[in-house]
């Protein structure tokens, strides 16, 4: 039987640290109300000139040393980003060059913070039908260029920071105990404007223009409130359901692995999954939000510090704009 796993992780973070105290300068905000409401102490932004493609190749070549494969090993690859270095081609392409392969697929995936959940279960889909061998699996994000960095901003610059994280997918035939399950992928497009970023757009003529500008509409726009409401309830919502699938319970999670949205929703998905409080990874203080990067990123630490071994069921789950929301479900 064909069946899909996870063969390397990798992540790549820049070296720049903002904390807090340093986006006090610049915005009415403070330490202490950042901590309090989200759990950040610090997240990490780029130079300009580097893009989400240069994060996401750094994350891509440690996850292919990790697995063993070289860049010719690839069959294909997909890249989620809500951050792209150009509205088109996206960054999947640029990927592609950078690792120097010569013309296997590359996919693009706009799914925000869900978007390494969706592009894992299209890894496993493609694997399991024999489409495909050797998958790269990308999230990779640049917002410090692209937030108001001014009190206007303040409720979603504080949140966002940069990072990229990579997985290699692998054909198995599960006899090693390590092997995707199953996934659930939702969405509903009714709150699709709470949170967004409206220009540029092609609905307008001109698409891009000075007035959108002055409106701040090439800003992350967010109902925060109605964010956070959707969340708590649907990451704990999504888990059970995709436990179910495999008539599995959570007592049977070794760990669970949210999207870093805010400490304060991950600390209510550890109330819903029950256990230790460590069964819940959090790594939201060093890094902020970093959208489709964060469940690479956090993959990958747990990997490398040895909280995981092989064969521990493992779910990753996000929620974000669209609004979608999803799990995956695997024996690392
Ligand atoms: O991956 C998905 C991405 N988005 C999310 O996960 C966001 C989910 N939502 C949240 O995390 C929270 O809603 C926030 C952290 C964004 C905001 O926390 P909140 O407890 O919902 O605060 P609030 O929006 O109700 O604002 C409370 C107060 C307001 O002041 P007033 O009206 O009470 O005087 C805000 O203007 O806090 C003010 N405020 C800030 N103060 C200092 C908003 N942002 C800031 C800030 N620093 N950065």
């Amino acid at each position: 039987m064909r069946l899909a796993r996870i063969a390397g992780t990798g992540h790549f973070l820049p070296e720049r640290i903002v904390t807090n105290k340093d986006l006090e300068k610049v915005m009415d905000t403070s330490d202490e109300w950042i901590q309090e409401r989200t759990g950040i102490k610090e997240r990490r932004f780029v130079e300009p000139g580097t893009g989400s493609t240069d994060l996401g190749f750094e994350a891509a070549k440690a996850a292919l040393d990790e697995a063993g494969w070289g860049p010719e090993d690839l069959d294909f690859i997909i890249f989620a980003t809500l951050s792209p270095d150009m509205y088109f081609p996206g960054d999947g392409c640029f990927l592609q060059n950078l690792l120097g392969v010569d013309d296997i697929g590359a996919l693009d995936i706009r799914n925000q913070c869900t978007g390494f959940v969706y592009s894992l279960s299209i890894a496993d889909a493609y694997i399991r039908m024999g489409m495909y061998d050797r998958i790269l699996v990308v999230g990779s994000e640049v917002h410090s260029t692209a937030m108001s960095m001014t009190t206007e901003g303040r409720d979603t610059a504080v949140l966002f920071g940069d990072g990229a994280g990579a997985a290699c997918i692998e054909v198995t035939d599960g006899s090693e105990g390590s092997q995707f399950l199953w996934h659930r992928l939702h969405s509903n497009g009714a709150f699709a404007e709470d949170l967004c970023m409206p220009a540029p757009t092609p609905k307008r003529k001109p698409w891009i223009s000075k007035e959108m500008l002055d409106e701040g509409l090439f800003f992350p726009q967010m109902n925060g409130r109605e964010v956070f409401r959707n969340a708590v309830t649907k990451f704990p919502e999504v888990i059970k359901e995709v436990l179910e699938t495999q008539s599995l319970t959570l007592d049977d999670l070794k760990l669970v692995i949210p999207h870093q949205a805010n400490e304060r929703i991950t600390e209510g998905v550890r109330k819903r999954v029950g256990g230790p409080p460590e069964r819940v990874f959090s790594n939201i203080a060093k890094y902020g939000n970093t959208t489709a990067a964060s469940i690479p990123i956090a993959l990958s630490e747990v990997v490398k510090s040895g909280m995981i071994e092989r064969g521990d069921l493992i779910c990753t789950v996000a929620f974000g704009s669209g609004f979608t929301w999803g799990a995956n479900l695997f024996h690392y």
